[in-house]
């Protein structure tokens, strides 16, 4: 039994186990999935996953995993800066990944996971803000004030916050969270 790495994170994340139930059924796509503990937590509770990051390594340890658990994911290795979602999901989430993207990629992202979102399909998306003790690279995605909610008006917001809390790193840095309904 291969074991997975968790290289990332050891265990789901807090808000996608608890707005499970508000999720639509059907196919899921994780943006900056690394080896799946979101995709893995999402199979087991029926829905089929789509995992994208360009860490290949992890992605194949996620492949022989899901081979072996009998788990609905697919994975693609793909720079997020360039990436063209060419379906649509009932679902899109993204935890702690914009911050690695350039700022102007990480914008038109924003608008294409919105495009690619089914009718009532929910979006989760946390990233880091540029408050907090990371020394900034202001050319890559942090957002900047209310940049999530304000990129969602038009959708129904289900949770938006902005948490001060420690990363990997030992640092503490700002994140903005979102979970919002397309309408
Ligand atoms: C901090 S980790 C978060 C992993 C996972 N979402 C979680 O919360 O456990 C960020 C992930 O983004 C991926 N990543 C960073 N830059 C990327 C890019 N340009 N294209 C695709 N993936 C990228 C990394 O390989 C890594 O797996």
């Amino acid at each position: 039994m291969t074991v997975i790495n968790s290289r990332w994170s050891k265990e789901p994340n807090k808000l996608l186990v608890k707005y499970l139930a508000d999720l639509k059924t059907g196919k899921v796509l994780d943006l900056g999935g690394s080896d799946g503990t979101n995709a893995i937590f999402l199979a087991r509770n029926g829905f089929e996953v789509m995992n994208i990051d360009k860490d290949n390594a992890a992605l194949n340890d996620l492949k022989i995993f899901a081979n072996e658990n009998n788990l609905n994911i697919h994975t693609e290795g793909a720079d997020l800066n360039n990436y063209i979602i060419n379906d649509t999901y009932d679902d899109i989430i993204s935890f702690f990944t914009f911050h690695f993207l350039k700022l102007s990629s990480g914008d038109k992202l924003i608008d294409s996971i919105q495009e690619h979102t089914a009718t009532d399909g929910i979006n989760i998306i946390v990233g880091f803000t540029d408050q907090g003790e990371f020394n900034i690279n202001h050319k890559k995605c942090y957002f900047v004030g209310d940049y999530l909610v304000n990129k969602y008006k038009s959708w129904d917001v289900l949770l938006h916050d902005k948490v001060i809390g420690g990363t990997k790193s030992g640092m503490n840095q700002e994140r903005e969270i979102l979970v919002a309904r397309r309408r």
